[in-house]
């Protein structure tokens, strides 16, 4: 029995990297997704290549800092797919190390409207759904382990991924009562595309800070989030799951 069969919600930034390879897993197992990303031809290939493989999906051009796109987002759900019963709250944007004095204000403003404000808006709108139609849905944000650590130079990224964090142990706790769970996925470092993409010395700077020597493919990630989003998880609820093979314990 697939884990998600007859269930219908969305992921964001899954034109690539981690979101990708949730969407493609989502579908796999049953669900209705809308695929929802910034990057048009990106979301389009995912949505082609889940429904070649047999998958129901359909793209949205979606930013998730903007509340009109946000709720669209939900409504588009509804409309297609009749209901909404889960909600993915994965697209962010990194930046590069800079002391905080340095940090362009407005490249700070950008990164907490796209990975804070842009999981608040998730939340909110897919949860007010959920409420109206008394729906007992599951709902998975991607944090970091920067979410749950400081990180040197990273202001705008550690400080929004804290607020991932904040925001999943808060709507756990506000809607507990109704059935909703919501928790958070916190990856260490994820072999994406992008990643992949820098300088090879980089990349294999990344694969030796891990415990585990490599760093996570994005299936990896993809296979946690479509347990905490299925009834498998009917009890866990406020949880940040470190998937990084140990390396937030590590020091
Ligand atoms: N890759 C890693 O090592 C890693 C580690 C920890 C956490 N994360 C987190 O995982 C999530 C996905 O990261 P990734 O590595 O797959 O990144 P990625 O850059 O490969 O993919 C992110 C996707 O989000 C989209 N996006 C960007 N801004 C958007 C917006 N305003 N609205 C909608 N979509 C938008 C992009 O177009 C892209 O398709 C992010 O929240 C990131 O912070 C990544």
């Amino acid at each position: 029995m697939a884990l998600m069969e007859g269930r219908a919600g969305f992921v964001t930034g899954a034109g690539a990297g981690i979101g990708e390879a949730i969407a493609k897993r989502i579908a796999a197992e049953g669900a209705s997704v809308v695929v929802a990303d910034v990057d048009d031809a990106g979301g389009e290939r995912v949505v082609r290549e889940i429904t070649e493989a047999g998958g129901t999906a359909s793209y949205l051009h979606v930013d998730v800092s903007s509340e009109d796109d946000v709720r669209a987002m939900v409504d588009a759900v509804v409309e297609r797919y009749g209901t909404l019963d889960f909600a993915m709250n994965n697209a962010g944007i990194g930046h590069l190390p800079v002391p905080l004095h340095e940090m362009e204000t407005a490249q700070y403003d950008k990164v907490m409207a796209i990975d804070a404000r842009g999981v608040f808006l998730g939340l909110k709108y897919a949860i007010a759904y959920m409420r109206e139609h008394d729906i007992a849905g599951s709902i998975v944000n991607t944090a970091s382990g920067t979410g749950l650590k400081a990180s040197k130079g990273l202001t705008a990224y550690v400080t929004s991924k804290h607020a991932a964090v904040g925001l999943t142990r808060m709507a756990a706790i506000d809607y507990a009562e109704h059935g909703i769970r919501v928790n958070a996925v916190a990856p260490g470092s994820v072999k994406t595309p992008q990643m992949v993409a820098q300088p090879a010395d980089i990349v294999a700077g990344y694969e030796a800070l891990m415990p585990s020597k490599r760093m996570a493919r994005p299936e990896e990630i993809a296979a946690a989030v479509v347990w905490l989003l299925s009834d498998e998880a009917s009890y866990v609820s406020g949880d940040i799951v470190e998937v990084d093979f140990g390396y937030l314990q590590a020091g």
